[in-house]
């Protein structure tokens, strides 16, 4: 797959692709992000990225590079240019470069930068039969992490001490209450089959897969409850999965250490699966060889 990424404008190797180091990005992570995954060379659930994309630079006034249809034809020109068929899209948009100063520069131009990488999603499609390990950290985040912000820090020390732990994820803890995955949501499934996930209010974000489950799971009978729940309840839980667009329903054996449930994955948690499974499909025509 040739390596090509978007930077304002143009098309360019990777390796040749770069930004102003004056960049409000590099300086002060005043930019927001989306992660898509495309499969048989289609966007998943692309429509809701680029709402969510739209949101976050209204949140923090940086001005849209261009409309959404003109985005759109940017990422797929990208994906065909990388003749990418399963692949992690990566899409930027910076305040712009300008002298450093905090306050916003009165005539920055948002910088756009896209990037293609190759994504094998059969590998979350076997992890579901093992399931993953989570384990909890301290909530370090600002209070608007409904916004979609590059500025990652505690994410990136939330996981990095979850890798160190041995285990997958890390969800943060806020007052004994269970926010979110430094890069996932987090749900669990009580004894009743009742979903419980953190409301999509100011302290999480407000994934696209976490949208997409909630809508099925409620389609297909499941009672689904948007409200926070504890690190107690999570380890007196049925089951425990985690959603994002990378990993579309991991389900969670162990919190730092101690089973959830009978320690495995459970069958509300494949039932899941099989449906995210089911709308990747319809959409973009894409079923991995096994699911777990
Ligand atoms: C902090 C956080 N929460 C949740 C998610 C899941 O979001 P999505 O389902 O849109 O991938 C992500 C994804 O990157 C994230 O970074």
């Amino acid at each position: 797959m040739p390596r090509i990424a978007y930077v304002d404008g143009a098309y360019v190797p990777l390796r040749e692709a770069a930004v102003s180091i004056e960049d409000r990005g590099l300086q002060f992570a005043d930019s927001v992000y989306e992660v898509a995954v495309a499969l048989n060379g289609r966007l998943f659930d692309w429509a809701g990225h680029l709402a969510r994309l739209r949101r976050s630079l209204a949140e923090l006034s940086i001005a849209e590079p261009m409309g959404p249809s003109a985005l759109d034809l940017v990422a797929r020109k990208l994906l065909a240019k990388n003749r990418a068929r399963e692949a992690i899209l990566y899409l930027q948009v910076t305040r712009g470069a300008a002298r450093r100063d905090h306050g916003f520069p009165p005539n920055a131009r948002p910088t756009l930068v896209m990037t293609v990488r190759p994504f094998d999603m059969s590998i979350r499609a076997r992890q579901q039969a093992t399931g993953i390990k989570v384990v909890t950290q301290p909530e370090q985040r600002w209070a608007r992490r409904d916004i979609k912000t590059t500025s990652l820090l505690p994410n990136v020390l939330a996981k990095q001490a979850a890798r160190q732990a041995g285990a997958f994820e890390a969800w943060m803890v806020e007052d004994g209450t269970i926010t979110e995955g430094a890069s996932t949501n987090a749900w669990i499934v009580e004894s009743d089959g009742t979903l419980v996930t953190h409301p999509a209010d100011h302290n999480i974000l407000a994934g696209v897969m976490r949208g997409t489950l909630i809508r099925l799971a409620c389609a297909d009978g499941f009672k689904v409850e948007e409200r926070a729940f504890s690190l107690q309840q999570a380890s007196a839980a049925a089951e425990a999965f985690i959603t994002s667009t990378t990993a579309p329903c991991l389900g969670v054996v162990s919190v730092n250490g101690r089973p959830v449930g009978k320690g495995a994955v459970g069958p509300v948690t494949l039932r899941l699966g099989r449906l995210l499974w089911g709308e990747i499909e319809r959409q973009t025509g894409y079923r991995p060889a096994t699911i777990g």
